[in-house]
């Protein structure tokens, strides 16, 4: 798609706009033109020109009607006259519609490039920052306020140029022409520029709101959506409704009074308006009169008065809506601020080979709460609470306080080790598999890949050799063939998929859809089953050939005989692969090469099978109670594969009875 524009635009949408972000919202609105600036000055070039026409266009009638007509009709100058009026108005008509082109392309290349960047920017942003972003916030800013911003570049920058342009050219015209006149055009302006000031700091106020509120009712609805299931399973379809209505009210409310507050300016400026026209109608109807003007020069002030009236009346308009651009500005900016997660950074080529030693030496872990694109009542929440608390004694940190979820690990594995973490839910594994992948930076000890600590190592090196299959896979809605692709940038052949596929055991489940490989996969994969889409991830994972294999709990929702059919092909490719394997089943984990036993975010037993089974602990009771279910379903089902027993023979009575 890119080859199709042209290479200056291109050039332009490869500026960081973070450079762009500034406390004061005008020089940030500014500073997102850079390089659309001369664009802009053109099209207000055109604008000022446009005006020049009018002003002149008004000239000519006044000389029409005071030399011409005046002078008993001297036809002599008819033709000239006629052709100035259509040279001034195509010049005028030229001139709009450069206006309008040159407009659009600064306000919609602006546009362009800051939702490329934003797109850009949230898929680079750590995951802590996604941890506590609500994603119909994100949505939100990354629309509706993008489109507030596009609405002030196509319309209010230039708008504002178009205003002070048409006033500015009007009425100095009219003071040459009659001084009087020209100061009584604008006895109200002082008027009407405070109502505007007033007006603007109640609808910036009211339009953060409401865009907070918009953005609450759009991550209820995709919470909703996302969740809908669960909704439904639960049967809280009536809850649900009547959360999004109190929302939807709460918005209607803060939309209403949005509203009440435009329709309360335009009435109010209306008579402000009018009442300035009436007065300059009369005061130079009367000097008409008493032959103080001519009537050529009444007409054209009425003309011209009109172009001094229009952009005062529309200043107000304006200011109320460069505020919402303004509030816009400032909820991008929230976002544009974030810091990124470097994926290149760190002192490892990023064309290392890495073979896959890991060591782990006490490695402590806490998950770091933050705060992030807080809506305005929160931000002022928590200021108000600064502030009570000044003074009074020292502030107690309850909230926000990093929990720690890893404590003291250490273990190490060599190049091709299968290693199996194994413990209850929330005991850290997933943690663990989150510090190899640079995910998260752990706080305390020592993490080495190949003997170089981790921290050294480019993001995007260890994620190129790490193949993973997370806990809840996702799968996108494209075909099985490209979600199993999606791991590796490069094509990849039919035959490579397949062989992945096969591994992981879903090869003969995928011809038997409609479409084989080429079946789309709903959202979420809810066309296929759990197990199917766990399965369509292994598959991902093994595509990439990565040197280190994370599987957590990549075989939850498979039946035993499958998983042994994934374990037995992953044997086959495990070799010479460090393989990190979370599971529940000791089946699953027995052969591991190291298996470590978690509880509460502590390492408590190590080792291999034969070794942990002899030890009290733990793995023993996990050990014990799964072979005992295991014997009881033996048996169970050893006793349905015998011959009806004579107990079944009498119940058929015994249903009769
Ligand atoms: N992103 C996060 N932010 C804050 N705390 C987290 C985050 N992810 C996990 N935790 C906390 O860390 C602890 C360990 O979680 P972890 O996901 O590592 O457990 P787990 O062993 O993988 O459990 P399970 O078997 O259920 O997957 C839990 O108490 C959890 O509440
Ligand atoms: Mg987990």
């Amino acid at each position: 798609m890119s080859q199709d524009l042209d290479p200056k635009l291109l050039q332009k949408l490869s500026f960081d706009l973070k450079s762009t972000v500034h406390k004061n919202r005008l020089v940030g609105l500014w500073r997102v033109m850079t390089g659309f600036r001369w664009l802009y000055a053109g099209a207000m070039l055109a604008i000022v020109l446009g005006a020049f026409m009018r002003v002149y266009y008004y000239r000519v009638v006044q000389y029409v009607i005071d030399t011409v007509i005046d002078a008993g009709l001297n036809t002599q100058y008819l033709p000239w006259l006629a052709l100035s009026f259509v040279g001034l108005a195509v010049l005028e008509g030229t001139f709009a519609y450069l206006r309008g082109v040159w407009s659009a392309k600064t306000a919609e290349g602006i546009v362009l490039r800051l939702r490329d960047y934003l797109y850009d920017h949230m898929q680079r942003l750590p995951f802590a920052f996604h941890d506590y972003a609500k994603t119909g916030e994100l949505i939100q800013r990354s629309t509706s306020d993008v489109d507030a911003m596009r609405r002030f570049y196509a319309d209010q920058a230039l708008g504002i140029g178009r205003i002070a342009a048409l006033f500015i050219v009007n009425f100095t015209m009219l003071l040459r022409m009659n001084a009087r006149i020209g100061w009584l055009s604008i006895v109200v302006m002082p008027i009407i520029v405070a109502m505007s000031y007033w007006f603007f700091g109640r609808v910036s106020k009211a339009y953060d709101r409401y865009q907070d509120q918009e953005a609450k009712l759009s991550t209820v609805l995709q919470e909703n959506l996302t969740g809908v299931r669960v909704v439904k399973a639960f049967a809280r379809q009536p809850y649900e409704i009547d959360k999004f209505d109190r929302e939807n009210w709460e918005r209607y409310r803060l939309g209403k009074k949005l509203l009440i507050m435009h329709s309360l300016y335009w009435p109010l400026s209306d008579i402000l308006c009018g009442a300035q026209t009436i007065l300059v109608m009369a005061v130079s109807a009367m000097m008409a009169v008493r032959g103080e003007i001519t009537v050529g020069t009444y007409i054209a002030v009425m003309g011209m008065l009109t172009w001094i009236i229009w952009p005062m009346r529309n200043l107000g308009r304006l200011i109320v809506q460069v505020s919402t651009g303004l509030v816009s500005y400032r909820r991008v900016a929230d976002v544009i601020e974030q810091d990124r997660e470097d994926i290149v950074a760190g002192s490892v080529p990023l064309d290392a080979q890495i073979r896959g030693a890991l060591t782990f030496e006490h490695v402590s872990f806490s998950y770091e709460p933050m705060v992030v694109l807080q809506d305005e009542d929160e931000k002022k929440k928590q200021e108000k609470k600064k502030q009570d608390k000044k003074g009074a004694e020292p502030e107690k940190k309850e909230e926000l306080k990093p929990v720690e979820v890893l404590h003291d690990i250490s273990f190490q594995c060599a190049p091709g080790d299968v290693v199996a973490l194994l413990g209850s839910t929330g005991s850290g594994k997933t943690s663990i598999i989150n510090l190899l992948l640079r995910f998260y930076e752990y706080q305390e000890g020592s993490l080495t890949l190949d003997g170089v600590e981790l921290k050294e190592y480019p993001r995007s090196l260890l994620r190129r050799n790490i193949g993973i299959v997370e806990q809840e896979p996702f799968l996108f809605s494209r075909s099985i063939r490209d979600n199993i692709a999606y791991g590796v940038d490069r094509e990849v052949t039919q035959e490579e998929v397949e062989r992945a596929a096969q591994a992981a055991a879903i090869h003969d489940i995928i011809l038997t859809f409609p479409e084989g490989y080429n079946t789309i996969v709903g959202e979420k994969g809810v066309t296929l089953s759990g197990g199917q889409r766990q399965r369509v991830a292994i598959a991902r994972a093994l595509l990439k050939d990565p040197r280190i294999l994370v599987l957590d709990d990549a075989t939850s929702s498979v039946d035993t005989e499958t998983e042994e059919q994934i374990q037995q092909a992953l044997d086959v490719l495990i070799p010479g692969r460090t393989t990190f394997i979370v599971a529940h089943r000791i089946q699953t984990v027995m052969n591991a090469d190291l298996i470590l036993v978690l509880d509460k975010g502590r390492i408590v037993q190590s080792g291999v099978h034969d070794d942990l089974i002899q030890q009290p602990g733990l793995y023993r009771d996990i050990y014990e109670i799964q072979s005992r279910i295991e014997e009881e379903v033996a048996d169970e089902v050893a006793r349905e594969a015998e011959p009806a027993s004579p107990v079944f023979a009498f119940e058929p009575e015994g249903i009769l009875a």
